[in-house]
C-alpha cells in the first residue's frame, strides 16, 4: 500500500489525475472504474482540465461506476448516473456505450424482496460478465466513508462480496442525507460492486480528505484486516495508492511520503 500525504484537497487531486492520465497516455483503452460522492469532485475536474487544455482523449475509455441508489431514476439529480454526467461525462469525449454504471430502477418489486428478486440478481450477475468482458478494471477510483465502507459495502460486508444489493447503514444514511431536502428522502438500499469485485482491479487509488475521515483511514491502514472496516481489506492489494491530505492523515501514527 502506497500512501501518499498532501497538504490540501487540490493537491491530492491533482497528483490522482496524474496518475490516471500516464496510465490513460500508455492504455488509451483504459477501464476505469469511478467513484460518486464529494471526494473526487476535484479529481474529475483536474481530468476534465486535461481533456480541454491538452486534449486528453478518453474515447476508448471503458468505465464501470461502484454503486447507485435503488430507487433514483437515472434524471433523479441525486441518482449517480446523473452525478457522473454531470460532474464527467457531459464535459469529456466519453462514448456512452462504453459508460456503465448500475442499474436502481427496478420496477415494481417490493423493498424487501430486492436483495433475491430474481431481475436485482441477474443484473448483477451481468454487471460483473460486463467488466469481466472488458478485460476487467485497470485502476479503480475510491472514496472511504466515515465508518471505513468503500462503495456501500458497509461494514460487516463480506470481504469475499461481489455486487449485489446493500442495505444502507443509519450513518450512511446521516452522512448523505446532506445532498437530500429530508432523511426519508434518503435512499434505504443500494446496488454496490462487491469488495471482492473491487479487489480485482488491477490497481486502486483510494482519496480521503478532512477530519471526518482519520477515523477510517488510521483503521483501515494501521488496524487489522477486518470486515468492520471495509477498507482495510485494501492492505491486500497488491497495488492500493493512498491519497490523503492532513486532516484525513492525522490519526496515523506512522510516517508515510509526502509529495510536493
Ligand atoms: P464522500 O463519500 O466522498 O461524499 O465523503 C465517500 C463515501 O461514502 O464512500
Amino acid at each position: 500500500m502506497l500512501v501518499i500525504v498532501e497538504n490540501d484537497y487540490d493537491i491530492m487531486c491533482q497528483v490522482a489525475a496524474k496518475m490516471i492520465v500516464d496510465r490513460l497516455r500508455k492504455k488509451p483503452n483504459l477501464v476505469l472504474g469511478l467513484a460518486t460522492g464529494s471526494t473526487p469532485l476535484g479529481l474529475y475536474k483536474e481530468l476534465i482540465r486535461y481533456h480541454r487544455e491538452e486534449g486528453l482523449d478518453f474515447s476508448k475509455v471503458t468505465t464501470f461506476n461502484l454503486d447507485e441508489y435503488i430507487g433514483l431514476p437515472p434524471t433523479h439529480n441525486q441518482s449517480y448516473a446523473y452525478f457522473m454526467q454531470d460532474h464527467l461525462f457531459r464535459h469529456i469525449n466519453i462514448s456512452p456505450e462504453k459508460i456503465h454504471i448500475p442499474q436502481g430502477m427496478f420496477g415494481n418489486i417490493s423493498i424487501t424482496a430486492f436483495e433475491t428478486d430474481p431481475v436485482v440478481t441477474d443484473f448483477c450477475r451481468w454487471y460483473e460478465q460486463e467488466i469481466a468482458t472488458a478485460g476487467g478494471i485497470d485502476i479503480q477510483i475510491l472514496g472511504i466513508g466515515g465508518n471505513g465502507h468503500i462503495a456501500f459495502n458497509e461494514p460487516g460486508s463480506s470481504l469475499g462480496s461481489r455486487t449485489r444489493v446493500k442495505t444502507l447503514t443509519k450513518k450512511t444514511r446521516i452522512d448523505n442525507a446532506r445532498f437530500f431536502s429530508s432523511m426519508e428522502e434518503v435512499p434505504k438500499y443500494a446496488i454496490t460492486m462487491g469488495i471482492g469485485t473491487i479487489m480485482e482491479a488491477r490497481e486502486i487509488i483510494l482519496l480521503a480528505n478532512g477530519p471526518g475521515k482519520s477515523w477510517a483511514v488510521k483503521t483501515s491502514i494501521e488496524g487489522p484486516v477486518t470486515a468492520m472496516c471495509p477498507a482495510s481489506m485494501l492492505q491486500m492489494h497488491r497495488k492500493s495508492n493512498v491519497i490523503l491530505d492532513q486532516a484525513a492523515a492525522s490519526e496515523l501514527s506512522a510516517e508515510f511520503i509526502a509529495y510536493g
